[in-house]
Order: C-alpha cells, then sequence, then structure tokens
C-alpha cells in the first residue's frame, strides 16, 4: 500500500445541447415553473438527443478530464463509470467507453450506487491505485435518467435531467500534501424500496421507471449527509470551518440547503447547480466539481468536500485536498 496520496489531477464535463425548461415541461405534464423552483430549485435540465447514449456522454466527459490534464488515453489504465442508466444491460458501459475512447490496455467496470455512485468511484479508484493495481483513473458519473423517468408522474419526472462528468485520479507525488484525504461509504439495502426502478432483467425482464417515496428521502437525506461528513472531518482532524468548498450531490435545493444549516456552513462556500442540471444522479458531483474548477473557485490547495446519498439507501462523502 503507497503513502502516497491520490490526487486529483483534472475534472471535465458534458452536458447534451438539448435544455429542457420547467415551463416547456409544464406544458406536458400537470406541473408549473413555480411548484417545481420552490420545492427543489430546479429551473432547467439536459436531455440526451436521440442515439446519444450514457456511453456518449461519459465519453465526452472523459476525452475533456484527459485534455483538461494535457494526458492522452494511452497515459490512463482504469476507466470507472458509475451509471444507474448503462447503455446494455451488460457489458458494462465503461467497457463500451474503452471502446470509444480507443484504449486496448487495462480495465474498465462500473460502479452502481445510483446517486452516490461518484463518490464510491473514488473510493475504489483511490483503493486500487493505491494498492498498485494501476497508474491513472478516468472516473466518470454519467447518466442519461431521462430514459428511465416515468414522463407521466409528475413526482419524478421533473427532478432529473442527463450529464456526463469525469476525473483524472493519479497518486500524487511523495510527501505531496494533497489528494483524497478520507472517505466514508456507507448504505442501508432496508431502504432500497423509497427510492429504485419498477423492473431489472431479473425481476421484470424490462428496464423500469424511477419510482420514489419523496418525503421519506428528504426525511433521511440530511442525517445521512451530515453523518459521513462528520466522520472524515474527523478522521482527518478537520472541522467545518477548514473546508473551502462544500459540493454535493444536486439532487433538490431544499436538501442542500437543509445539510448546510445543519453542517453551520456559510451558503456561499457550497456549490450548486441543481438549478442547471436537475438531478444527474451519478453526474451530479462531477459536473458540480467541473463548474466550480472551471469559473475559479476550486484552486489548488483548497480543502474540499464531496458528498452523495441516494438509492439504496447509499451515501457517502470524500474529503479532497485539490
Ligand atoms: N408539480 C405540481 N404538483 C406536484 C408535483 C409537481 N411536479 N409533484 C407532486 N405534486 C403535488 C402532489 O401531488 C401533492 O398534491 P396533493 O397535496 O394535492 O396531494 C403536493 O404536490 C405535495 O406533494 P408532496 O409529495 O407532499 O411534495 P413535497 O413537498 O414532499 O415535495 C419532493 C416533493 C420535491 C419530491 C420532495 O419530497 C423532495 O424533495 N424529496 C426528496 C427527494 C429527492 O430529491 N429525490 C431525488 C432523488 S434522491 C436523491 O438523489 C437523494
Amino acid at each position: 500500500m503507497s503513502d502516497k496520496k491520490t490526487i486529483i489531477r483534472s475534472v471535465g464535463a458534458y452536458l447534451p445541447a438539448r435544455i429542457l425548461g420547467n415551463e416547456e415541461l409544464a406544458r406536458t405534464v400537470d406541473t408549473s415553473d413555480e411548484w417545481i423552483v420552490q420545492r427543489t430549485g430546479i429551473r432547467q435540465r439536459h436531455i440526451a438527443a436521440e442515439g446519444e447514449n450514457t456511453s456518449d456522454l461519459a465519453a465526452a466527459a472523459g476525452r475533456k478530464a484527459m485534455e483538461n490534464a494535457g494526458l492522452e488515453i494511452g497515459d490512463v489504465d482504469l476507466i470507472i463509470v458509475a451509471t444507474t442508466t448503462p447503455d446494455m444491460t451488460f457489458p458494462a458501459t465503461a467497457a463500451v467507453v474503452q471502446q470509444k475512447l480507443g484504449m486496448h490496455h487495462g480495465a474498465a467496470f462500473d460502479i452502481q450506487a445510483v446517486c452516490s455512485g461518484f463518490v464510491y468511484a473514488v473510493a475504489t479508484a483511490d483503493s486500487y491505485l493505491k494498492n498498485g493495481l494501476g497508474k491513472r483513473a478516468l472516473v466518470i458519473g454519467a447518466e442519461t435518467a431521462s430514459r428511465i423517468l416515468d414522463w407521466d408522474d409528475r413526482t419524478t419526472c421533473v427532478l432529473f435531467g442527463d450529464g456526463a462528468g469525469a476525473a483524472v485520479m493519479e497518486l500524487g507525488k511523495p510527501g505531496e500534501d494533497r489528494g483524497v484525504l478520507a472517505t466514508a461509504l456507507r448504505s442501508d439495502g432496508h431502504f432500497w424500496n423509497k427510492l429504485y426502478t419498477d423492473g431489472g432483467p431479473s425481476s421484470t425482464r424490462s428496464m423500469g421507471h424511477i419510482r420514489m417515496e419523496g418525503k421519506e428521502v428528504f426525511k433521511h437525506a440530511v442525517g445521512m449527509i451530515t453523518d459521513v461528513v462528520y466522520k472524515v472531518l474527523e478522521d482527518t482532524g478537520h472541522t467545518i470551518d477548514d473546508l473551502d468548498w462544500f459540493v454535493p450531490h444536486q439532487a433538490n435545493k431544499r436538501i442542500i440547503d437543509g445539510a448546510g444549516v445543519k453542517l453551520g456552513l456559510p451558503p456561499e462556500k457550497v456549490v450548486v447547480t441543481v438549478d442547471r442540471h436537475a438531478n444527474t444522479s451519478a453526474a451530479s458531483v462531477p459536473l458540480a466539481l467541473n463548474t466550480a474548477v472551471a469559473d475559479g473557485r476550486i484552486k489548488r490547495g483548497d480543502l474540499v468536500m464531496i458528498e452523495a446519498m441516494g438509492g439504496g439507501f447509499t451515501w457517502g462523502a470524500s474529503l479532497i485536498r485539490w
């Protein structure tokens, strides 16, 4: 096991061109811009084009992250795709991404932890690289949630969007004081039926649509998020005041605000993209990271907390010295 830390060298993102605003959505389903904004903070979402698959979004975000690091696919030997909306039941979407990026070497696999997928993937890449199984990882969160929505169900279809975000991870130099400092991952499968798809290959031989007990999710979200945030702070001897940026899963502005208030975080330290992207599940955290890096907020040396919570339930947080 290496004593070096795993750093995030670069990030990248891709959003489909089509933007679906609340007003337009309200023309096809019984809802309103006012209701959606008030209950969720969402104003618009991106929707993948016909024929544009999760692997296309993932590959585009991955290319961007490599470009931002000045790297080529030959420099990467692991691809992890966190997704709930794979192109196919199998192979892993990561394998399709591997093909689209022209990579014949290394390894590629998917992680399924729903909205927590990117945090799980960061933790997996961190362990993988520290244990010497590879040199550099492309860690991607990518979703076409629009494909598993029931567009007649106003309680869920207004909440989600499509997109992808990616990070290049590699071992830092010896003694380098940045990288992933600590991660906490949790799940409790007793909650699986609070947020799920009503179908799957083994149970119904179909894909299913998202079903959710919104109030139940809401009730547990803030407590679960703050639990893992406190755990990684404690494990690293940091306090909430040490954080430069809090980059939460972008499910709902009310959940983000609730967690921020409970943690005592000033709103200006919280990165929010849910208004523009809606809930992109495993893509939401890397999309938010990419936004805050691109606009200059997150800089080298900053202390960044990422966290997520979602179906399973799964939840997790990771503290990263950028
Ligand atoms: N437009 C208009 N009215 C709606 C809509 C809609 N899109 N959806 C529901 N309503 C109605 C309901 O039918 C209900 O009407 P009624 O009072 O006549 O029965 C009324 O609005 C209130 O519904 P509630 O479900 O009580 O609304 P609530 O305030 O709980 O908000 C919401 C619903 C936004 C889903 C909320 O429960 C929530 O934020 N839950 C968290 C779940 C979440 O964010 N999930 C994302 C995935 S999980 C994750 O990523 C962590």
